[in-house]
Order: C-alpha cells, then structure tokens, then sequence
C-alpha cells in the first residue's frame, strides 16, 4: 500500500485564490457582465453539500492504480455535453443502462474488472475554438454548454449567465441522486442485466450477441447460486462521476477541505479532467488542478510531445502516487500508431505507472459535405485498435477507454451495425456538441474492446484472473 502523502494542515491554504487563477488568464472561460452577480452565486456554491464525498475519490483513486498495474479496465462514457433539459429519469437510467451492459460484456470476455466512470453529472462547459457563431450574417456568442449559455440562437440565450452555475449543481445532484439511488437500488444487479436491452429492436445482431452472453451469464451465475455463493458484488456496482474540470470559478467554489485529511477535494465530481484545449503548462488550470487530491486525467492530442507529457506529469502527480494520474490520448486513427510510441516511451522510461486511457472520439471528427459534425464508427475503431497496439508493443496496459454515447437510438456517427450513412444523420441528430455513439454502436465498441481484451500479449500480461483451475 502506498504510504499517504504526508499533507501538513497549512497546504490547504496554498490552493491558489480565484483571483490568483483568474490573473493567470485562464483559456476558455466566460466573460460575465455582472461580478456581483458571480460572486454571489460562488459564494452560495461554497456552502452547496458536496456532490461526492473525499473518501469516494480516494476509493477511485485506488482502483486507478490496480488499472495502472494491468489489474483492471475502465471505461469512462457519457454525453459530450450534458443538457439541463436533458436531466430526466428516461435519460440518465438509459446512459447508465448503456454503460452497465458495455461493461458487462468488457468483464465477462477480459475477467477483469472494469472501473466504470461516467461523463455524467457535471458534463456542462465545453471549450470551444471560436469565440462566436454565425448564421445568416448575425453573430453571437459561441455555445459554451448549459452552465455558461443556451443553445438558442438569440442574444439572451447567449449571454454567458453565472447563474447557470447553480443550475450545473442542481442538475448535477438531481443526476447523481438518481444514479446512485439506482445503482444501490436494484438497477444494477447482474440478474437484470438480460433487461438493459431489452426495449432495443433495432440491429439484431449486436442484440443478440448480447442476449446470447447474458445467457452464458445467466447459467454461471445460477451454479454458482445453486452451489451457495450470493455475493453482494453482484447486485450492486461501483460508478464514479466525472467531467473536465473547466469553468473555474464553478469548480473553485466547489472545492472543499476534506476533514480526514485536512487536503483539498474538488467535491463535484470523484474525476476531473484537463482538456486539450486548457492544459498549458504554466495555465490557470494546471495549476489549479495541481493541488486537489482527486484522481486527474490530462487529455492529449495528436501534437503531443513525449517531453509534453512528462512536464505535465510531473507537475501534477510529482509524488508519482499510484493512481492519481491518467493519459488520456486522443490523437486520431490516422496519428495513434506514430505519436503515442514515444510518449509512452519517454513516460515509462521515468519510471512512472500512469493509467493510459484511449479517447478515439475527439482526434476523429469531421464535417460532412452538408455541414454535420460527424465521426466514423471505423475510424473510433481504428483508434482503438491502434491503441491496444501501441501499448501490446511497448509492453504496457492499456487502461481504458474514454467516450461519448448516449443511452438513445440517434444517428450522429456514422457507420457501425447498423450502416448509418451520411444521409441517416438528420433523422434523429440531437447532441449539442460533438455526436455520440448511440447504443448499438457502443455496444459494438464494447464487443471489439472485449475481443483485444482477450488477445495475444495484452491477454498474457493479464494478471487479474483470480480464478485458476487446480488439479487434486
Ligand atoms: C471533450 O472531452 O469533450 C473534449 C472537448 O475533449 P478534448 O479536450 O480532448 O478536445
Ligand atoms: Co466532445
């Protein structure tokens, strides 16, 4: 067991001020016309309950470090931007619906555990890389997701509005209140797992293939049943929230002394991530980041040097402590197989462990000749595929995998089971930002997951398996 990191009581004080941050110029915040009216919302969210608690985060962190020693998989999902509207039962249990059977067909091929985290209760700032939008010779600012403006295209609903803030919290609690009752409650439990896809007719195959594991799951779990075995473990599961950590004022003003410990907690979610676009580092938010116990991701894209990673790695996770740091890397299909090698070399060779995850979605979007934002289910396999590549060569365990779905049968990628075209995309393109796989098709990723799981040296390297047959 790592030692904890001697903290004294004072390095709470050295979280660096709002205003020390906001004089670093951070990237990609909002510009509010009213300081008071922010001020006032920070400092109602100061007092806010925590959305999750420290020990929680610790908890995570520690099963972080079992995925960095090639003990585990996780898979991270969820919108890419979370709506408030989109904050109803339907919704929410069909995201969590989503990820329960992906992961359960990534347990049952890898036997591995898989940590299951979600892009979920939190997800509602998006960078962007323009500052403004334009239609028809009118421009506005740019959305900035629903804890900064709306969607609508007038300049009310574009004014960035502190107040959205306090809708993030709400919105977040409602959504984190619903999935941990549902998780405890029953939702989760392996025998329903047969019912996560029980209302999807669409695309038989993926279904079926599905049905036809949940069956084998089925028949083990009655033996084991019949022979006296009812582990709690199966009627529950462990989920984390997560989501880029980007507004600061939001998640300043969530942070929290933890009182076991005396250190800083950003209580809004259990993981935080620095995005490709705010992760400079000598930034406001690295900075600020550097100083909070909850496990971070860092996300890096294709132009990512291996001296990059390590500057940035050493600033957050100085101590090297299991866990406490992943990789996220989303260089797209066509740059995984020539960029990630010498990063991964470089990280390895200092002697660090992190979790290196796979994002395939965000080096992998393109615009369609009737301008929709789109992504190939080829090409998010294919950055995937690349990935468990790069790390079966270089002899390390890849982690985990990072994307945007939703629980909802829409068309936004194109590709996958179901062959959507470019012409399918209108019939049912709902996301406000970057398109998601829908349920089959992350069914389907979950399934080619799986097979990679399950093969050549990644499945050697695997040392989980609990399970070993014995001879008498
Ligand atoms: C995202 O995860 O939605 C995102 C904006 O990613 P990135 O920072 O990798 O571009
Ligand atoms: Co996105």
């Amino acid at each position: 067991m790592f030692p904890p990191r001697l903290v004294r009581v004072s390095d709470a004080s050295r979280i660096p001020s709002l205003g020390q941050l906001h004089a670093m110029n951070p990237a990609q915040q909002p510009s509010y016309a009213d300081q008071a009216e922010l001020a006032d919302v920070i400092a109602r969210l100061r007092t806010r309950p925590p959305l999750v608690f420290a020990g929680e985060c610790d908890e995570l962190r520690t099963k972080l470090a079992a995925v960095a020693r090639g003990e585990g998989f996780v898979l991270q999902g969820g919108d890419c931007a979370e709506t408030f509207a989109g904050v109803t039962a339907a919704n929410i249990q069909n995201k969590l619906r989503t990820l329960l059977s992906m992961a359960v067909v990534m347990t049952y091929a890898a036997q591995v555990p898989i940590v299951k985290i979600g892009r979920i209760a939190g997800q509602y700032a998006k960078p962007r890389s323009k500052d403004t939008e334009t239609r028809s010779g009118v421009t506005l600012p740019a959305y900035r997701g629903d804890a900064v403006n709306g969607f609508d295209f007038t300049p009310e609903s574009r004014r960035h509005d502190p107040k959205r803030l306090l809708e993030t919290y709400n919105s977040s609690s409602a959504t984190m209140n619903l999935a941990r009752a549902l998780l405890t409650g029953g939702f989760a439990d392996l025998r329903t797992a047969h019912s996560w896809n029980a209302d999807f007719v669409r695309s038989a195959p993926v279904n079926e293939r599905y049905t036809e594991l949940v069956q084998e799951i089925e028949r083990a779990l009655a033996f084991m049943v019949s022979c006296g075995m009812d582990d709690e473990a199966m009627h529950t599961v462990d989920f984390y929230s997560s989501h880029e950590a980007l507004l600061l004022d939001y998640e300043h003003a969530m942070t929290r002394i933890d009182s076991r410990t005396h250190t800083p907690y950003d209580v809004s979610g259990h993981f935080i991530w620095i995005g490709e676009r705010t992760r400079q580092l000598d930034g406001a938010h690295v900075e600020f980041l550097r100083h909070l116990r909850n496990p971070i991701g860092i996300k890096l894209g294709p132009s990512t040097s291996a001296q990059d990673a390590l500057a940035l790695a050493d600033k957050i996770d100085p101590d090297r402590e299991p866990g406490r740091l992943t990789l996220i890397t989303r260089m797209g299909a066509g740059r995984i197989r020539t960029v990630l090698p010498p990063v991964i070399e470089e990280v390895m060779a200092s002697g660090r462990q992190p979790v290196w995850m796979c994002d395939p979605m965000h080096g992998n979007t393109f615009t369609t000749d009737n301008g929709v934002k789109t992504r190939a289910f080829s090409d998010v396999a294919d950055e995937v595929d690349g990935f468990f590549g790069v790390h079966e060569q270089c002899g390390t365990w890849p982690g985990g995998i990072h994307i945007e779905l939703t629980g909802d049968d829409v068309t936004e990628c194109v590709g996958g089971v179901d062959e959507l075209g470019e012409d399918d995309l209108g019939e049912r393109y709902e996301t406000l930002c970057d398109p998601r796989l829908n349920r089959n098709q992350s069914l389907e990723l979950a399934f080619t997951v799986a097979q990679r799981l399950t093969e050549g040296r990644i499945k050697r390297a695997n040392p989980v398996q609990e399970y070993t047959p014995k001879t008498f």
